[in-house]
């Protein structure tokens, strides 16, 4: 598999078989919270919906780890094709289930294109509602990959609040309105920070017209996630924050607590994306 030289690209979309809709999770920044946004949020949605959480992150995968499947290996189906490691209700693949944390980083050009094609179509996905695509940062060959070799039914844009950023979450969605690609809105995370002990709602940054500009551009501001240390612990430890809920200390006074965030977020995606409600849930496994 090779770069495409066809004059129009998105010529090329083939649907993934197994899978009804397709969700990525982009930024046009580093270190904003893209997978700690997928991993949670794909958690939460499988609540409700049979979920497959593919970590696109080629050169820095963090899937693994923030699912705690670091250790696993996905197995190969007779068809010959990987089989997802099962783990918190959800599907999951990623390039860290396949070479250790370190190898693949030096992958570019055809090998680049070669690993995602058999991402996107040699993996036995079983009857998933929604995929949900965890990029890696900015705005280059993966993201543009993705768009013209699959339909991707929707993107959401992942920000931090200030001004600097604020300009990446534009990159961002210039990207998906170029390539044809509904964003659906925009998280905002490490939005605010509220104080263990006096219970007073902080900016952790100077805020940006984040706002203004997603009124002016008719893209809904979806969810605001505070900075919160609860929820990094439980990313290193590989446990998404729906899965623990309310058992989560009330370290502060915050109103919300992000698996609550995350949930109410799903459902807006589930909306979004006109998923009905199936009649079985698909369970921890
Ligand atoms: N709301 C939050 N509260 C506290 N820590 C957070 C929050 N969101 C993300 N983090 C922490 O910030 C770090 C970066 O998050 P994450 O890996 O999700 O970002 P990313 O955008 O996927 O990064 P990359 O661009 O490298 O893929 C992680 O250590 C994560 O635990
Ligand atoms: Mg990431």
């Amino acid at each position: 598999m090779s770069a495409s030289t066809t004059t129009n690209p998105f010529h090329q979309q083939k649907p993934i078989p197994g899978v009804k809709t397709i969700l990525a999770v982009s930024s046009g920044k580093g270190g904003v919270g893209k997978s700690t946004v997928a991993v949670n949020l794909a958690s939460a949605l499988a609540q409700t919906w049979n979920v497959g959480l593919l970590d696109a992150d080629i050169h820095g995968p963090s899937v693994p780890r923030m699912t705690g499947t670091l250790a696993e290996k996905p197995n190969l189906s007779v068809a010959q094709k990987l089989v997802p490691i099962r783990r918190w209700g959800m599907q999951i693949l990623s390039i860290g289930h396949l070479v250790d944390e370190d190898s693949a980083v030096i992958w570019r050009g055809p090998m680049l294109f070669k690993a995602l094609d058999q991402f996107f179509f040699d993996v036995a996905w079983d009857n998933l509602d929604i995929l949900v695509i965890d990029l890696p940062p900015g705005t280059g060959d993966v993201q543009l990959t993705l768009a013209q070799k699959i339909p991707v039914t929707g993107a959401i844009c992942v920000g931090t609040p200030q001004n600097v950023a604020l300009a990446d979450v534009k990159k961002s969605i210039d990207m998906w309105k170029r390539v044809g690609v509904k964003v659906l809105g925009v998280v905002e995370n490490m939005a605010f920070f509220v104080h263990p002990d006096t219970g007073e709602t902080l900016d952790l940054f100077p805020r940006g017209d984040l706002l203004g500009y997603l009124d002016q551009m008719k893209i809904p501001l979806l969810a605001k996630i505070p900075f919160c240390p609860q929820l990094a612990k439980l990313c290193e430890a590989g446990i998404p924050s729906p899965e623990v809920g309310s058992s989560i200390p009330p370290s502060n006074r915050q109103e919300k607590e992000p698996a609550q965030i995350f949930r109410e977020l799903a459902l807006k995606i589930g909306a979004a994306l006109s998923l009905s409600t199936p009649s079985s849930t698909c369970a921890a496994d």
